[in-house]
């Protein structure tokens, strides 16, 4: 069965004795009542990591996962964290090429293939982002975009790889902005993803393939969003640092 998972990205935000209490706060709200087959993953800063797994009891609904990660097993890379390490503290997945590492870290699809791969090898499971900017939006290329982003660095995985990854559609236009895709605008874009998908693998694995929507999601917006038929749950920015509207988002699996 198709998963449903709402992940928190908090990026560069809180340090560490304000992340402990959020987790903390989303921990004791969620508190054993989650009704649905939804699975939370929470994606705290790469310092964060370690304690945060260490407040997780074993059968825990609740994953730890990292915003990045380098694309090499190890070596003479100052300042870098691999995927054995993220592992080795107590994350379970990965979010990898996310809009900001593209704009801002300029990773491209070549080394994106290659966090994909190392991320696998360790036994993670990616989240892997794709999305259209807004001039991509307003020139009608946003198909292309999102074709080629998943052509160029994730299709070359086997089945088996595949099938461990999560994909988050994030529209760079509603990151961050307020400006949400309609949940139609989403769906579209979902239904695309997971034709392309079908088309490079098979109609089964497509439509067991987890795909988040990510892009101002907040909890008056997250129903009508996670309603869609090929939208499975979401990758939260800002209202993940809000234990109530984390919460909140995170318990609309429960209806
Ligand atoms: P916002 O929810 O703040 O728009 O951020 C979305 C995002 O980038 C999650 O990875």
């Amino acid at each position: 069965m198709r998963k449903n998972i709402v992940a928190g990205n908090w990026k560069m935000n809180l340090d560490h004795a304000a992340g402990l209490q959020l987790f903390a706060e989303i921990l004791n709200l969620i508190n054993n009542e989650l009704k649905g087959n939804q699975e939370v993953v929470v994606c705290p800063p790469f310092v964060h990591i370690s304690s945060l797994a260490q407040l997780l009891k074993a059968n825990s609904t609740v994953s730890i996962g990292a915003q990045n990660c380098h694309h090499s097993d190890a070596g003479a890379y100052t300042g870098e964290i691999s995927a054995s390490m993220l592992k080795s503290s107590g994350a379970s997945y990965v979010i990898i090429g996310h809009s900001e590492r593209r704009a801002f870290f300029a990773e491209d699809d070549l080394v994106l293939a290659q966090k994909l791969d190392v991320v696998l090898k360790n036994e993670l499971s990616p989240i892997f982002c794709i999305g259209e900017t807004l001039e991509q939006r307003n020139a009608g290329t946003h198909f292309d975009v999102i074709e080629s982003q998943l052509k160029e660095a994730a299709f070359h995985l086997s089945d088996d790889q595949f099938k461990k990854l999560v994909l988050a559609y994030e529209p760079v236009w509603a990151i961050g902005t307020g400006l949400t895709a309609t949940p139609e605008q989403a769906q579209e874009v979902h239904a695309f993803i997971r034709s392309k998908v079908a088309e490079q693998y098979s109609a089964e694995l497509a439509n067991e393939l987890t795909i988040l929507y990510g892009g101002s999601c907040n909890p008056k917006n997250a129903a009508e969003l996670f309603g869609q038929e090929d939208i499975d749950g979401g990758l939260i920015g800002g209202a993940s640092l809000k234990a109530q509207d984390f919460v909140d988002i995170i318990k609309v699996f429960n209806s």
